[in-house]
């Protein structure tokens, strides 16, 4: 099997479930936004202080040396499906499963995250779910709701798409 690529908002459990799904799987477990801040030296939310394409070149770069790796869960960053090209590596190389949640979840969540680059900088979160949910929902393989589940059970989900 190829990688499972996990999409989707801010705050919709990516990397939690993605590592839960991961020990069901037995796969190693990558999140693209630690991968960044580790290779850079500096948090996601210094590299958007340079602005955001520099954040999102880096995101390709890594999105594109962890493709190469072995089978793995894979948490992208939210806006990584935001480049046509990052999405044709992750179709190429596995599946993609979106974990789908709404504004209000997401606000709940993510509230006292000072470290969410988009959020601090003034964009609304209905705004940007507005923007990208059909994007979100025309490159996933799979659609599931992370909303009013525990992250054990969105999990064993997830890991059920691999089998099905
Ligand atoms: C972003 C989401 C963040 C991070 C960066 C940009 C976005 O990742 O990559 O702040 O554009 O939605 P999470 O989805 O893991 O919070």
């Amino acid at each position: 099997m190829g990688h499972l690529w996990l999409v989707g908002m801010m705050g919709s459990g990516k990397t939690t479930v993605g590592a839960l799904t991961a020990g069901l799987l037995s796969l190693p477990f990558v999140d693209t936004d630690a991968r960044i801040a580790e290779r850079s030296g500096r948090s996601v939310k210094e590299i958007f202080e340079d602005g955001e394409i520099v954040f999102r070149r880096i995101e390709s770069q890594i999105l594109a040396e962890v493709a190469l790796e072995r089978p793995s869960v894979i948490a992208t960053g939210g806006g990584a499906v935001l480049s046509a090209e990052n999405v044709v590596l992750m179709r190429a190389s596995g599946m993609i499963v979106l974990l789908e949640v709404d504004a209000g979840t997401i606000a709940e969540r993510v509230k006292l995250d000072a470290e969410r680059p988009l959020l601090v900088s003034g964009e609304g979160i209905v705004e940007v779910l507005e923007e990208r949910r059909e994007l979100y929902r025309a490159v996933a393989d799979w659609i599931l709701s992370s909303v009013g589940r525990t992250p054990e059970e969105v999990a064993k989900e997830v890991a059920a798409c691999v089998d099905t």
